[in-house]
């Protein structure tokens, strides 16, 4: 037995050598460790010998037995070992070949246009406030001096929301505009107040070269005491002096709006033909950019502001129309029509 043993040994370890992969490695196994080895039959066997013999034999057997065992693990680490490189080499990155560009993201021109317009204002005193785009009634139009049935209403071409609040009589809409953020900022907090509410806003308008169902609009409001038309006329003077040109003329029109009274139609002197009249203006010298006014007393009132120890004024503008202007685009809808080679015209700005 002891002979056959050594024997055993010799040829396994000989066997184990040449083998390459897990698959031959587990064959391996099962022939010399598994239940029906040479080494676990002589294992079982050593009860038949002799006492003499079944020491040696014996601790020759378990010696064998341990040593395939570790063989084993051994040839199991180094298999694992290999795949793992070859793996990883097959996987490796090769330095000869040609890059990908990384293509970033950059800021959309009414995004640049919008954060110009806040940093004018911030830069004046006042603060940033952003609310929500669907909007109740209630801050649309109601709390405004827009109630049902007034013909206002159809300055601003709503889109509503299925939904509604039958309990209580509230609507839903798409905000028409980002005047109701006076009302909704104004519900927490008390004057002085300087704000500047920029957001998206929303028509239920078929689209032209003038109108799109969703743009930008940048809300202002400021309350304080002796707040008066002066005090307007200087910051919106100084807006558009920033925001076109240090030599910007601002003429003052008035407009009906009936959140405001008065209410003024703010336009600027044309910054191409400076007033003489060219395509841009259509000819007039002017461009309109902006609606504004002195605060209703009314909606003072709703603000929860006494009229008799406040005033204030706000203002709303549209923000596509700086950049149509400033660049001459002549159709609003190439904003939002997601074409690269529109958006790409602006990334050096
Ligand atoms: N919300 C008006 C619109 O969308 C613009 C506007 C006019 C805002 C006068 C004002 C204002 O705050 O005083 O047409």
């Amino acid at each position: 037995m002891i002979d056959k043993l050594s024997q055993l040994k010799t040829v396994a370890e000989t066997e184990l050598n040449a083998v390459t992969d897990t698959r031959r490695l587990e064959e391996w196994r099962v022939r010399y460790l598994g239940k029906k080895s040479a080494i676990m039959q002589a294992l079982r066997e050593l009860s038949s010998l002799s006492l003499e013999e079944r020491r040696k034999a014996g601790a020759l057997a378990n010696e064998v037995k341990d040593a395939f065992e570790s063989s084993y693990k051994q040839k199991l680490e180094g298999i694992k070992q290999a795949e793992l490189e070859l793996a990883t080499a097959a996987k490796a990155l090769d330095v000869t070949l040609p890059g990908q560009p990384e293509s970033l993201g950059r800021l959309h021109p009414t995004t640049q246009a919008m954060r110009e317009v806040c940093q004018v204002f911030t830069s004046l005193g006042f603060e940033t406030v952003e609310g929500p785009e669907v909007e109740w009634d209630y801050y649309n139009f109601e709390a405004l001096n827009i109630p049902k049935g007034h013909p206002a209403r159809d300055m601003w071409a709503t889109l509503w929301v299925d939904f509604a609040d039958p309990e209580k009589q509230r609507s839903m809409l798409m905000r028409t505009h980002t005047s109701p953020m006076q009302i909704r900022t104004m519900e927490k907090r008390r004057p002085p107040v300087r704000l500047i509410m920029p957001g998206k806003t929303y028509r239920y308008e078929a689209t032209d070269v003038r109108h799109e169902w969703m743009f930008h609009q940048v809300e202002g409001l400021a309350i304080d005491k002796n707040i008066t038309m002066a005090d307007l006329k200087g910051t919106l003077f100084e807006f558009a002096r920033r925001m076109f040109g240090a030599d910007r003329k601002a003429r003052f029109r008035c407009d009906y709006f009936p959140f405001v009274e008065p209410g003024v139609e703010v336009a600027i002197d044309c910054f191409i033909c400076k007033g003489q009249g060219c395509r841009l203006c259509s000819g007039s010298g002017w461009i309109e950019i902006l609606g504004a006014g002195m605060v209703h007393p009314d909606v003072l009132r709703r603000m929860d502001c006494d009229p008799a120890v406040y005033s204030g004024f706000a203002f709303g503008m549209g923000v596509e129309r700086i950049p149509m202007l400033r660049y001459g685009i002549e159709d609003i809808r190439h904003f939002y029509g997601n074409d690269l080679r529109f958006l790409k015209q602006f990334w050096g700005f």
